[in-house]
């Protein structure tokens, strides 16, 4: 990819998720600086650089380029001792994990768990309609995505509350108030100890889940050791939870505001795909990293081994160079190819669920809730990392 003639400019100290402007504006802020700057470094990090690309372009390169830069650590500011499966495994490596997750994700097997979704689904927004309004984060997207992987997965079901609070407290505390990572750490710990005790009793009783699928799959001849099930469960759950909860907030929360666009949805439920879609590109979540594998200019940047990468989708998928009227929400277009879902070879194990989970949460939302606006005298605030989302949504009927 061509860079701009100039070089890139570095920020001191920039990081996305404590970004005052980003926090404020969020998915207007990329479009200001992918147009501002459209690659910029960040010297926060003594050690390396790291470096923003916000072009559609480059950044649809750089995920499909994993030779260049490797998926070794997904997260770019800090150096975390893990070792997420499949998420931070290159290939050839990678593959042999990711064949064991697919099947459990294709497009068969996630229609025939439509029926179990519609009714989770169903029965979670029933249970809302009786009130004046609801908060659509607390009480329906963050719940309505835990029901459904939990039960994939064969967790217990009834500690859904406890595992929303681990996601929360892991994925949600803002590090200036957790400096030392007590908060961060005790929630990774949590959810390391409550996957290991589901591992060790489906290897002593197999259940039909994805827990025992992974206890008795093998990688090179040989079953998976505790370190990789500890790894590769702790993605998925970040992987399953977060995303579609975040997704499902920011839709519900554009078409509160265009009540056009959300009467065109109730009177014509075969948009909803279409509407997803162009939410899914409008509204990216997933901002995802790579460390640069040898010295190399890239997007105009001068980049050295040992570099990170930090790729917004959501700059991507909101850039005229890409798409037309690139800003506005139209689920009418034609051709849109997003890459809400990544590209590559990590490209997105859960998308079909994913979108069957969107589409299912429109249908039986629209189904089922009166005309809904956003509550007047509620702020709306956000969280931007690896994975965006509101912090809560506020809506009142009529
Ligand atoms: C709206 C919802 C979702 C969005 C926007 C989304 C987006 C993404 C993106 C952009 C990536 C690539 C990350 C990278 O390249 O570093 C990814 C990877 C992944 N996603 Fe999703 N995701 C969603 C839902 C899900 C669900 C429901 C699951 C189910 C468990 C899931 C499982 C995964 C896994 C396991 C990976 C890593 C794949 C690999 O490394 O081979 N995602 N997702």
């Amino acid at each position: 990819m061509t860079g701009p003639h100039t070089a890139p400019k570095i920020f001191e100290a920039f990081d996305h998720s404590s970004d005052p402007a980003l926090r404020a504006r969020h998915f207007g802020e990329w479009d200001r600086l992918r147009e501002v700057e459209g690659s910029f470094g960040s010297s926060l990090n003594p050690d390396r650089t790291v470096w923003f690309l916000l072009r559609y372009a480059d950044i649809h390169t750089a995920l499909q380029d994993y030779e260049l830069f490797s998926s070794s650590s997904v997260i770019p500011f800090t150096d975390e001792a893990h070792h997420w499966i499949p998420e931070e495994i290159d290939p050839p490596e990678h593959n042999k994990y990711r064949r064991i997750l697919n099947p459990a994700f294709s497009p068969q097997v996630v229609a025939g768990m439509e029926g179990a979704i519609r009714v989770a689904c169903a029965d979670l927004i029933d249970g809302l309609t009786g009130a004046a309004g609801c908060d659509v984060i607390a009480d329906f997207s963050r719940q309505f995505p835990t029901r459904i992987f939990m039960r994939i997965m064969g967790l217990p079901v009834e500690r859904a509350d406890e595992l929303l609070e681990m996601v929360h407290n892991l994925m949600h505390t803002n590090p200036t108030d957790d400096p030392d990572g007590a908060i961060r750490g005790g929630a990774m710990m949590a959810i390391y100890g409550l996957l290991t005790e589901i591992f060790h009793s489906r290897r002593a009783a197999p259940h039909d889940d994805l827990m025992t699928t992974l206890v008795q799959a093998e990688v090179d001849g040989r079953p998976l050791s505790d370190d990789e099930l500890r790894e590769t469960g702790f993605l998925l759950y970040m992987a399953g939870l977060d995303t579609v909860a975040g997704a499902i907030g920011y839709v519900i929360k554009h078409l509160a505001e265009n009540p056009d666009q959300q009467r065109a949805v109730r009177e014509r439920p075969a948009s909803i795909p279409a509407v997803v879609e162009e939410a899914l590109r409008m509204y990216s979540i997933v901002t995802t990293s790579r460390v640069v594998t040898r010295d190399v200019e890239f997007a105009g940047c001068p980049m050295k081994a040992g570099d990170r990468i930090v790729v917004p989708t959501a700059s991507a998928n909101r850039d005229p160079a890409a798409f037309e009227d690139a800003t506005t929400f139209d689920a009418d277009r034609t051709v849109n190819r997003h890459i809400a879902f990544g590209a590559g070879p990590h490209r997105c194990l859960g998308s079909h669920l994913a979108r069957a989970e969107l589409r299912i949460a429109l249908e039986e939302w629209h189904a089922r809730v009166p005309r809904y606006r956003l509550d007047p005298d509620a702020t709306i605030t956000e969280h931007i990392g690896g994975v965006a989302g509101l912090d809560s949504l506020r809506v009142t009927w009529g």
